[in-house]
């Protein structure tokens, strides 16, 4: 059977209580804390960097899913490696050299991904293939949680799920197919039906009365 795998963000996350917020949704069988880095640049928000990870980093042993919305990319990446993140993904537009951005990421030890927005065709996966652990595509615009599912992500994962299912049969590395934006109890069996195995969930989780509750919820949405 499949894996899959929830990845809260603390994006929609009490700030003021971060430790405990993460350590809530890590008892709650979270597979991954989704780590949201946003600039003022890249995306119209300004959100946390490495010294939030590296506060974090001891109240959980579960994965840091670091989301790199961010231009320029290369100099944060050893930051965040060094914070204890365990992926890295970043959008290729922001990155003036793509394949040494992937590599640099890797050096550092993490898992290494590429970020699709919405309208961001999968074309960018084209030489690198075997150069990435995670495809994470947007269903929102990156910027802001709490936004609504954009439909058209459902098609772009299944594309995505066949040239992922096509490298592995072809002997390559294991690559992971996130889903990050308006992921819902109403819309999260249709998301892992289209292929991904793993699903960042913002304010579906972080927005319940409380998170282990929310990420419950979630969970429960995702075995119906
Ligand atoms: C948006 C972020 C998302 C966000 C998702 O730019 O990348 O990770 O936190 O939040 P929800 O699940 O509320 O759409
Ligand atoms: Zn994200």
């Amino acid at each position: 059977t499949q894996t899959l795998r929830i990845a809260p963000s603390i994006l929609s996350a009490d700030f003021a209580r971060l430790g405990e917020e993460v350590r809530a949704i890590e008892a709650a069988g979270a597979d991954l804390v989704h780590f949201d880095v946003m600039d003022n640049h890249f995306v119209p928000n300004l959100t946390i960097g490495p010294l939030v990870c590296e506060a974090i980093r001891p109240h959980v042993k579960i994965g840091i899913d670091v989301h790199l919305m961010v231009e320029p990319v290369d100099a944060l990446v050893p930051m965040f490696a060094k914070a204890g993140a365990n992926i890295i993904t970043f959008h290729p537009e922001a990155s003036r050299h793509v394949d040494r951005t992937l590599a640099l990421i890797r050096d550092h030890g993490c898992k290494a991904g590429l970020v699709f927005n919405p309208a961001t065709p999968l074309d960018w996966l084209d030489h690198v293939m075997d150069k990435l652990d995670m495809v994470l595509l947007m269903s929102v615009n990156p910027g802001f949680g709490g936004q609504k599912f954009i439909e058209s992500t459902l098609p772009k994962l299944a594309a995505a799920r066949a040239r992922i299912d096509a490298h592995m049969a072809a002997g390559g590395q294991p690559i992971w197919l996130e889903v990050d934006g308006g992921v819902k109890v109403d819309n999260i069996a249709r998301i892992v039906a289209a292929g991904a195995d793993t699903c960042v969930a913002g304010s579906a989780v972080f927005g319940a009365p409380d998170p282990d509750g929310g990420y419950r919820t979630v969970m429960q949405a995702l075995r119906d």
